[in-house]
């Protein structure tokens, strides 16, 4: 089979050693192989994270996408109290709606689709309501924004709330400074910026708090996140049979991070991502958010009017290169260009000229279905979608 190129948030192509790493022996997750597996991982997990006083934080991995790891914070630490989201896109959106099937009091701040979060109203809003829990997604996929850990940080702390982050799809490519953001839990995967393969998920989280879990009702049993912590804690172990395999592939791929270097590797993310955009801009294409806002593992970008998302998502299926589509209101307006994975300079070579042949093989006649989005209408246009 033809290898593809996926230039998507994830999931991405991995390096050949990760690849090698899932063909290691058979192992029994109730035995020391295992057990020293966990904590190598953990122990670089926490690296990543550049954690510094590392005796106050745990990390705990799941069997189980991105998703799993969000809905094991939201089921496991609200407990009875009152959790507000902040959202500003289609992820902020799913953790209301996990957290909403835990939790009664599950309350909504809401954004606009690529809108930047709102301090004061959120400042306002903290002040005018009793809440223990902030939750948000620091890098919302579905736009490409970046928002702002440590300023929602300061504000849940002035508020006396505990503050959970979905860094799903930004742990591995930018800085999330667990200690100063005063985060308590943050999720994140293995097959995005981490570079390995789908299907496994972590929190980490400050250990005081997960000692807390313990004396709040389980409302889940695979993702009560004091079981795992108390696994990991004790044993060295899950509490449920884990994908082995997996778990060598994403050490290997957490080797790879450190021995590049961690503030390398978030650089050389950030160097293809201005690469490709600049290449993007070169071709006459528009940008949905600001370039300072966008988080550097990809670019959400308007598809010109006279283009069929579809179309033109196929014609470069055709060349091996694989891009997203826009979700939501977003869909049929926007196509999603990620730069993360084992992608090298020349792959974005290659991607930026063929999407320059693929632009220029549409012609007006060719489909007409498309909604044109003017920038400046984008305003109205994203209030439209919310409604
Ligand atoms: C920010 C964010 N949160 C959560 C998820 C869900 O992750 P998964 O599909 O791995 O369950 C994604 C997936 O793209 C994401 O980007």
């Amino acid at each position: 089979m033809e290898k593809y190129l996926l230039f998507t948030p994830g999931p991405v192509n991995v390096a050949k050693n990760v690849q090698m790493a899932i063909c290691k022996e058979d192992i029994c997750h109730r035995e020391t192989d295992f057990d020293c597996l966990l904590q190598s991982i953990e122990n670089k997990l926490l690296k990543l994270f550049e954690i510094k006083t590392i005796a106050y934080y745990r990390a705990v991995v799941i069997t189980g996408s991105g998703t799993a790891a969000n809905e094991s914070i939201l089921s496991s630490v609200v407990g009875n109290k009152n959790i507000l989201i902040l959202s500003n896109g289609e992820f902020g959106e799913r953790l209301f709606n996990i957290s909403k099937i835990h939790n009664k009091n599950t309350f909504l701040l809401e954004f606009a689709w690529a809108e930047s979060l709102d301090l004061e109203k959120i400042e306002a809003y903290l002040q005018k309501h009793q809440i223990d829990i902030v939750a948000m997604v620091h890098h919302e996929t579905s736009s490409g924004m970046l928002n702002p850990l440590e300023k929602i940080g300061a504000l849940a702390k002035a508020n006396g709330a505990m503050f959970i982050v979905d860094c799903v799809s930004s742990a591995g490519a930018e800085v999330i400074d667990m200690e100063k953001c005063n985060i308590a839990f943050c999720s994140s995967s293995s097959s995005k910026a981490i570079g390995s393969y789908s299907g496994l998920s972590f929190v980490v989280g400050k250990t005081e708090e997960f000692e807390k879990l313990k004396n709040l009702p389980i409302k889940t049993t695979y993702l009560n996140l004091y079981k795992f912590y108390e696994f990991i804690k004790t044993l060295s172990q899950t509490p449920n049979t884990p994908a082995i395999h997996l778990f060598f592939a994403l050490e290997q791929a957490l080797i790879n991070i450190l021995n590049e270097g961690v503030s390398n590797r978030y650089a050389n993310i950030r160097r293809k991502a201005n690469i490709l955009r600049q290449g993007m801009l070169n071709l006459g294409l528009k940008f949905v958010i600001d370039q300072t806002k966008m988080c550097s593992v990809l670019t959400t970008v308007y598809i010109p009017s006279h283009i069929n998302v579809n179309i033109f998502r196929q014609k470069l299926r055709n060349k091996s290169i694989i891009i997203y589509e826009g979700k939501g209101c977003f869909k049929n307006r926007v196509f999603q260009v990620g730069n993360i994975g084992e992608l090298s300079f020349d792959d974005i070579q290659f991607f930026l000229d063929t999407q320059r042949e693929v632009l220029q093989s549409f012609n007006h006649t060719e489909t007409k279905t498309i909604v044109s989005i003017k920038k400046e209408n984008l305003n109205s246009q994203l209030m439209d979608c919310q409604n």
